[in-house]
């Protein structure tokens, strides 16, 4: 199994990092065009191979793209990140380019490979992503909703003081700070409703701070957030990899599912070797449903903005 990672920043390192912990594959590619960046934190992760026991063979790629040919699963991380008060909307103009010339690149070296978006503006790109190559639509998978559910779970345990992995709780929608939907109302714990527990004001602090969960990071820290990012992408390669039929909120291509037609937004999906596999339909609210109405309005606007560039 080979998997490539497009992109050697922050993100696309610890995307890296994480596939080799868990041993996801035999041959691992890091690829960026900065000279060097990619083969320095290839040989930097191959020196922990001895400490943490683990078999994946690491090489970086100043952008060869013949050294990624014949990867099953390609993670796209490439783009500038957003600055602190940017949106992730505002990357569109640089990022649209070179996401473009990524997918097109991959596809010359890896006809066959799965392809999980990072880049932001997420939602744009994954839908770039498809429009542009022409791909099966179940090949192309957006990785925000994986990661904002998993800044969901984080905001519950706080609020419900308890451990994040006995929660259940997705975010479907657009990936920015206005368009995600937490979806408190089918969040449990341990199976049972965390509404049971919560104050209606808690409950909405709580669906606020997820929603700038990335803006909040990236005034802290003074750029994107990347541990988690990192670890939402690896989360999907495995997934994919070992086939586990599981089920993530992922921004794919939707023909009337949820709605809505001819964009890509994140809903509940089943992730295996086949990429998303089926979109498994919650059964909306009718006031859930305006807000994917409404999360979709904006995607939309912004996809059309790729047609003026
Ligand atoms: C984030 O939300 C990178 O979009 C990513 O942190």
């Amino acid at each position: 199994m080979k998997v490539t990672v497009v992109g050697a920043g922050a993100v696309g390192a610890t995307v890296a990092d994480n596939i080799a912990r868990k041993e996801l594959c035999t041959e691992l590619v890091l690829l960026d065009i900065k000279e060097g960046l990619a083969e320095g934190k290839a040989q930097d992760m191959m020196q922990t191979a001895a400490l943490l026991g683990f078999d994946t063979r690491i090489t970086g790629s100043t952008n060869d793209y013949s050294k990624t040919a014949g990867s099953h699963v390609v993670v796209i991380t490439s783009g500038i990140p957003r600055k602190p008060g940017m949106t992730r909307e505002e990357l569109i103009g640089t990022n649209a380019g070179i996401v473009k010339n990524v997918c097109d690149n991959i596809l010359k070296n890896s006809p066959d490979a799965i392809i999980i978006v990072i880049s932001n503006p997420m939602d744009t790109m994954t839908y770039l992503a498809l429009s542009s190559t022409g791909l099966s639509k179940n090949r192309i998978i957006g990785m925000g909703g994986a990661l904002d559910s998993s800044r969901f779970k984080y905001q519950l345990s706080r609020g419900l003081n308890c451990n994040p992995s006995d929660l259940n709780a997705i975010v479907i929608g657009g990936h920015g700070d206005t368009t995600m939907i937490p979806l408190i109302r089918f969040a449990t714990w341990n199976s049972v409703p965390v509404t049971k527990f919560l104050t209606a004001e808690q409950q909405q602090q709580i669906v606020n701070d997820t929603m700038v969960g990335g803006a909040t990071l990236t005034k802290l820290i003074g750029t994107s957030a990347w541990y988690a990012p990192g670890a939402s992408g690896a989360a999907l390669v495995e997934a994919i990899v070992r086939d586990e039929k599981k089920l993530f909120s992922c921004c794919v291509s939707l023909n009337g599912e949820y709605g809505q037609k001819d964009i890509c937004l994140g809903v509940p999906v089943i992730i295996g070797k086949n990429g998303w596999e089926k979109i498994v339909d919650f059964g909306l609210s009718a006031d859930e449903q305006a807000a994917f109405n409404k999360s979709a309005d904006a995607v939309r606007n912004m996809n059309n903005v790729l047609k003026s560039l």
